[in-house]
């Protein structure tokens, strides 16, 4: 038989699924065991999420849909994130995917060429690099050590930077170290990315996940909103995985447009139903935060009992 495709093999994967897979297996035998494979909360999507999905699709709402997201919920994201990240976003520079990975993807497939460098930060999440090289640029590590908090040293950055580097990856709060980037931290980065005309993923999934501190996005910082894409989505805040809310503010209308068609190509839009689920009023989102924080005494201490380990941050 012939092969697969050469990229193929570049293709990495986010191996706390496989981890998960052996967690459930051993939990069917009936052993008890202590989830800290993969990122999201230990409680079911809220009910009022549930029911509208249902109702929705009750109603008929299953048909074809705008590749980029009915216009209802991209207003809702766009008046979300213009509140949240303190910058003016329209629904225009929105697109909806059914999770936050496809529009890892995208973003990547659309700025990287062979040759091109992205840094990313590691540890990270493994899909960073996995599509940097499917794409077939060259990830270059940016090391987030135990001693600097798990945030960048920006010096370094500055270091890792070459004509070659098209994209910086940043990811906080971060995933899995628990590191948040200062507001001066964001700044410096900021300025190496518009000194070096670089483009940057701004990964803030776990944006609404801090208990200590505050989140800064890039997107906020002079000349950055222009090269900046907003990764967010629903699945941590919500526990409502395959539901995505991108912005992809930076990009100009050609890029944006491309990367419509990859989504339109890849039938990853989101179906009516969805629509429901996503355009969550306020008092929902808030009784969301609520159980997160009853679960943040166990994490501070360390999770279902086990003591904290390195690597692990106690306050957030
Ligand atoms: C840092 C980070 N970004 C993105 C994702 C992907 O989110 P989704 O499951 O919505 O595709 C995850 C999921 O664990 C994550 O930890």
């Amino acid at each position: 038989m012939r092969p697969l495709a050469n990229r193929m093999g570049r293709l990495g994967t986010e191996t706390a699924f496989e981890v998960l897979a052996r967690a459930r297996a051993l939990e069917a035998k009936g052993r008890h065991i202590v989830h800290l494979e993969i990122g999201e909360p230990d409680f079911d999507t809220p009910k009022s999420v549930t029911a509208a999905g249902v109702a929705a699709i009750e109603r008929g709402e299953t048909h074809y849909t705008p590749s980029a997201g009915v216009i209802e919920l991209r207003e809702a994201i766009a008046q979300y994130l213009s509140r949240a990240r303190g910058v003016s976003i329209d629904a225009s520079q929105v697109i909806v995917a059914p999770g936050a990975k496809p529009i890892m993807f995208y973003a990547i497939l659309a700025l990287i060429d062979h040759g091109d460098e992205a840094i990313f930060p590691d540890p990270g999440f493994p899909i960073y690099a996995s599509m940097i090289n499917f794409a077939g640029g060259t990830p270059i590590s940016l090391p987030l050590r135990e001693e600097n908090d798990f945030v960048p040293d920006v010096d370094e950055l500055r270091r890792l930077v070459t004509p070659k580097t098209k994209l910086i990856i940043l990811n906080s709060p971060h995933n899995p170290t628990g590191g948040l980037l200062s507001k001066e931290a964001v700044r410096e980065i900021a300025k190496i990315a518009r000194e070096n005309d670089i483009w940057v993923l701004s990964d803030e999934i776990y944006a609404e996940l801090i208990y200590e501190g505050t989140h800064h996005s890039i997107a906020r910082e002079e000349g950055m909103a222009e090269r900046t894409i907003i990764l967010d989505g629903f699945s941590k805040t919500f526990a409502a995985p395959a539901r995505g809310r991108p912005d992809d503010r930076g990009l100009p209308q050609a890029p944006r447009r491309d990367r419509r068609r990859a989504q339109q190509d890849r039938r990853h839009h989101l179906p009516y139903a969805e629509r429901r689920v996503l355009c969550l009023p306020e008092h929902h989102r808030a009784r969301a935060r609520r159980r997160k924080d009853s679960r943040r005494p166990r994490a501070a201490g360390g999770r279902g009992g086990v003591p904290r380990r390195h690597g692990l941050r106690r306050d957030r």
